[in-house]
């Protein structure tokens, strides 16, 4: 069913021997990043052989036009594509005239290794080449996470059956392409490229949008540990510059080039220093050395480790999964700018274009409160507020008027710019979520200043888009919504998605509820959003009243569920289990029509809602509908197992809840949806964290207090992690006989656990 080939070991990731047929796949999973940009674990060396050549810059997009056969009305211009960039891990070897290429030279060793304690890449390999003769190397890797523009290489490397004439090449080549492109352009034009026997820079500004980036390099050669110079010729062309080092090397000698890079964006800094900036930087980090480096990327990593990990006792493929999911997540976003945000793939592959999704709100941002802050969570917040305006022109474009808003699927500049009409333009229930976001940030940390700051506003757009959308159905007398594309992408189009009108009714009554929060609390704000949104609060807050007083929400009473939409009974019914293997993910092998017309579910639709809403239901209500909709359910998204897992372990269907666990954990590292090559999936490695800390820690917050009901899986001796809560900071551990909570900082809180009050 999946592919199994790495080493389960607690914190590496460890691949033993050369599997060039995984190579794609291996680049997607060994992929280093801090939060500003990232890279695919691509060689150094030159690589023929099958590969997805990636490196990312937060924030460069590139908005490449629409493609579809029948242009309509309301189709986004543009798809935003996360641009693959300037290559700057470059590092060409020739061997007495002969290029060095693992698909041709004959590996005799290899060995690649993500250590997500320090993260650092690391990679040995021992090649054969034609000659007779051997290369054997050993290269370190690292984007600093301290110096958010700086990668740093060493590879270190030997000839073995003689002495050799060697020529490595470090370079800089910006002539690099985008396979998801849709009209096979190339995004970058070269602006200026210099080199010399130290250093290389090169500098390029992107067809549209018109972003420049400046890559400045500067490289080291040692010998056996002293520096020493070879004989250099520079080059370069357009968009690329080279320095070639050539000397003789000597059997036994050990040689080293470390290749210090600095990469400076528009996004960041002023146009005209971009040269000089980057220059400076890549400067710097020379100056400072490798080691130095290192050692300041091993202490950051261990500071975040402190307050992110979780320790799962007792199965270490679960450990490896979860800390790899964890380290992902890290080096994908780090809060500090609210332009930035999550990306499903993040810095680790081009499909979906490494823009937002609903996936943040609904998936990513628990895992942020707890594990990095308040400032960090409230950024991914402040980045919707920041798009209200855009999600505003977003929806007149579709008629809507009066403030409505309508929030993107899929964005990066608070535009529309998904790639498809069919799927996602309808699935307008992703405005709920960012609604949703809203409320669980201000459950978690008691902090309903935001309210009035900034989340009335994008509160009332929201509530006014759903009390447009809604219409009056004379024949049901209740109002209905039609024509939308719940969580399930397998059903495009339907009328009474009880998850998108569940959820748009709880947000016109939430939108009420602060509104009269914040004219409690802060009658100045209120007034200042009043005249901001022309607000008629008389007549738009009774309008909602009775809109939500009368939302038509379809349900079963013979079978006692709610129905995902009004005709889903109409289907025929059958189980996810009952399909067989060839067919299966259905994606793959049905056809759409087919799909569409089938039963089966991709993701969680009526349980998302259910896991939102926990409360709103009872135990007996979420069992009969879990019951229904599990068994019919493919997760042949990577966002759906997540929701499963703490459903089942609320449920104490344990088999499920690690059934579950392990494909949402494991879903990269053991590729479950035979996609890894494409890169890694993010945004729901941040339901794996949901699926240990919430669903078999059983963490809630309830009235302000945070709630634990453990329920682990049998093997599990304990579950450890930390949870920063409210200014403080606790050490929980649990397991299914024992509990210890500890408080490490901050002030005093009480804990539930099952029931029980602890006070700290
Ligand atoms: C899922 C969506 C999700 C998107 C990006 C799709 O496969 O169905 O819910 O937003 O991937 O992760």
């Amino acid at each position: 069913m999946h592919n199994k080939y790495l080493v389960t070991d607690e914190w590496r990731i460890i691949e033993n021997r050369w599997n060039p047929e995984l190579h794609q796949g291996s680049e997607s999973l060994f992929s280093i990043g801090n939060g500003f940009m990232g890279q695919r674990a691509n060689f150094e060396e030159d690589y023929s052989g099958q590969s997805l050549q990636g490196s990312y810059l937060g924030g460069v997009y590139y908005p490449d036009k629409t493609r579809v056969g029948w242009w309509k009305n309301g189709y986004p211009e543009y798809f935003a594509k996360v641009l693959n960039s300037v290559n700057w891990i470059g590092i060409r070897f020739e061997i007495n005239g002969e290029i060095l290429d693992l698909a041709k030279a004959k590996v005799l060793d290899f060995h690649r290794e993500l250590n997500m304690q320090e993260g650092v890449l690391y990679r040995n390999f021992k090649v054969e080449l034609s000659s007779g003769l051997s290369f054997k190397a050993e290269v370190s890797r690292f984007i600093s996470m301290q110096r958010k523009e700086i990668g740093a290489i060493q590879y270190s490397f030997q000839v073995e059956g003689g002495d050799a004439e060697v020529k490595v090449t470090p370079y800089l080549d910006f002539d690099v392409v985008n396979h998801d492109s849709n009209y096979d352009e190339k995004f970058w034009e070269g602006i200026s490229q210099t080199a010399d026997e130290t250093s290389s820079q090169v500098k390029a500004r992107t067809r549209k949008l018109d972003f420049e980036v400046s890559a400045a390099t500067q490289f080291k050669l040692l010998e056996n540990g002293t520096a020493f110079s070879a004989n250099s010729e520079s080059s370069s062309r357009d968009k690329y510059a080279e320095s070639c080092l050539t000397f003789k090397a000597h059997e036994g000698s050990i040689y080293q080039l470390q290749k210090f890079a600095a990469i400076c964006s528009s996004f960041h800094f002023g146009k005209e220093m971009l040269d000089q900036k980057a220059k400076d930087l890549a400067a710097e980090a020379t100056e400072l050395g490798f080691e130095a480096l290192l050692k300041e990327q091993k202490s950051d990593w261990t500071r975040r480790w402190e307050q992110s990990d979780i320790i799962i006792d007792g199965d270490a493929e679960a450990q490896q999964g979860i800390r790899f999911n964890i380290f992902q997540l890290t080096q994908t976003y780090t809060g500090e700018d609210a332009r930035l945000n999550i990306g499903p793939k993040g810095f680790t592959g081009e499909k979906y274009g490494g823009s937002t999704y609903w996936d943040t709100e609904a998936y990513c941002l628990p895992f942020y409160m707890a594990s990095a802050g308040k400032e960090v969570a409230r950024n991914l917040l402040v980045y919707r507020y920041n798009h209200l305006p855009k999600a505003i022109e977003n929806a007149e474009k579709l008629g809507f008027t009066n403030g409505a808003a309508l929030y993107p699927m899929v964005t990066m500049n608070g535009e529309e710019c998904h790639n498809e009409w069919e799927i996602t333009f309808e699935e307008i229930h992703r405005n709920g979520a960012i609604a949703y976001a809203i409320f669980n940030y201000t459950r978690y940390f008691g902090d309903e200043t935001y309210l009035a700051e900034y989340g009335l506003e994008v509160l009332i757009g929201i509530a006014r888009f759903w009390a447009q959308r809604f219409n009056w159905s004379e024949a049901k007398q209740q109002y209905v919504m039609l024509g939308v594309t719940g969580p399930n992408e397998y059903e495009n189009n339907v009328n009474n998605n009880w998850y998108t009108n569940y959820l748009a009714k709880w947000c016109i009554e939430y939108a009420a509820e602060v509104y009269k929060k914040v004219e409690a609390n802060d009658p100045s704000a209120l007034e200042r959003i009043k005249s901001k949104a022309n607000f008629n609060s008389t007549a738009e807050l009774e309008h909602w009243q009775e809109i939500t007083a009368k939302v038509y929400l379809p349900s079963d009473a013979e079978k006692g569920i709610v129905l995902q939409q009004e005709g889903f009974l109409d289907k025929e019914q059958r189980m996810a289990d009952d399909l067989p293997i060839e067919e299966r993910p259905i994606n793959q092998h049905w056809s759409w029509d087919r799909i569409l017309r089938s039963c089966f579910i991709k993701q969680a639709d009526v349980l998302q809602g259910f896991y939102f809403f926990e409360d709103h239901f009872s135990e007996e209500e979420l069992r009969r509908n879990f019951e229904f909709y599990e068994p019919r359910t493919v997760h042949e998204s990577s966002l759906s197992p997540c929701v499963h897992v703490v459903q089942a372990a609320k449920l104490n269907m344990m088999d499920k809840a690690y059934e579950m666990y392990l494909r949402t954990s494991r879903l990269d590292l053991d590729d479950y949806n035979r996609e890894v090559h494409e890169g890694l999936h993010i945004t729901s490695m941040a339901g794996t964290w949901l699926s240990v800390v919430e669903g078999f820690g059983g963490m809630r917050v309830k009235n302000g207090q945070l709630h634990f009901n453990p329920r682990l899986p049998e093997h599990w001796h304990s579950l450890s992690f930390k949870i920063n809560f409210r200014n403080s900071v606790l050490q929980i551990e649990l397991s299914n006989s024992n509990h210890k909570i500890e408080k490490l900082s901050g002030e005093p809180v009480e804990v539930l656990v099952h029931g029980e009050t602890i006070s700290l």
